[in-house]
């Protein structure tokens, strides 16, 4: 096992779903993979293996905000030799070209956080999508989108990964707004910076659970059916490259 995941080596598959809370990697194991396992539970951060079409998946639990997420990302590369991370989580519109229970891949992500400071001595990193992960999520979400069902709905841009989720000064993302940043979560830029830390693959898929600018939120019923696509979508991405 590494420091906080209880997995026996060869017991984590090489691509992991990764959703911030727990639960739903248990509600993803539940309904999306055949014949899964919890391989951990320690500090209540589950995480499963089973099959998808034939393709060995995790799904492992996060936390919120990137130094949790950081130390399950840093444990799957480097103890488990995981090959491809995919997140799908929430994040919050920051402007109305974005609907609520809209999907955003993020190509790129900005950030508030200290971390990126620390790793790069103060200097600006630009964290990017793994390509192949991002054409693949296009094209499944363009698949999807011929079936009607999220024609519209799907958006590619940048995210704001804030380490604030109660922000005092909410004026502060404004600029990235300007320069095109489509909505805020918690995690993706610490994500993008360690895949490319270790070589390997990661894509964040987000729905839209909340509008910061129409101040909509979605229903828990809501989340569990948009949730469902993006990660039909993650799914499809990830087994493809
Ligand atoms: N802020 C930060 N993270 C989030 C939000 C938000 O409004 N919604 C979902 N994740």
């Amino acid at each position: 096992m590494s420091t906080h995941i209880a997995a026996a080596p060869g017991q984590i598959a090489p691509l992991v779903l990764f959703p911030g809370d727990p639960r739903r990697a248990q509600w993803i194991a539940e309904n999306f993979l055949q014949d899964a396992e919890c391989y951990s539970e320690v500090r209540g951060m589950l995480g499963f293996t089973g099959t998808w079409n034939g393709h060995r998946v995790s799904v492992q639990g996060s936390g919120m905000g990137q130094p949790s997420m950081a130390i399950y990302a840093n444990e799957l590369f480097r103890d488990y030799d995981v090959q491809s991370i995919v997140r799908v989580g929430s994040c919050g519109a920051l402007t109305e070209k974005v609907a609520l229970r809209d999907i955003v891949i993020a190509n790129g992500a900005c950030t508030d956080s200290g971390m990126n400071r620390i790793r790069f001595h103060g200097q600006d990193y630009a964290p990017v999508a793994d390509f192949p992960l991002l054409r693949a999520a296009v094209d499944a979400a363009e698949r999807a989108a011929e079936e009607d069902a999220l024609a519209g709905k799907v958006h590619v841009g940048l995210l704001f990964s804030s380490d604030q989720f109660y922000s005092t000064r909410p004026e502060l993302t404004d600029p990235f707004v300007q320069h095109g940043a489509l909505a805020v979560e918690m995690e993706t830029s610490g994500l993008y910076t360690l895949a490319a830390f270790y070589g390997r693959r990661a894509l964040s898929i987000c729905t839209v659970s909340d509008h910061l600018v129409t101040h909509e939120e979605t229903t828990a019923l809501e989340r569990e059916q948009t949730f469902g696509d993006m990660v039909r979508i993650a799914l499809g991405a990830a087994t493809a490259v």
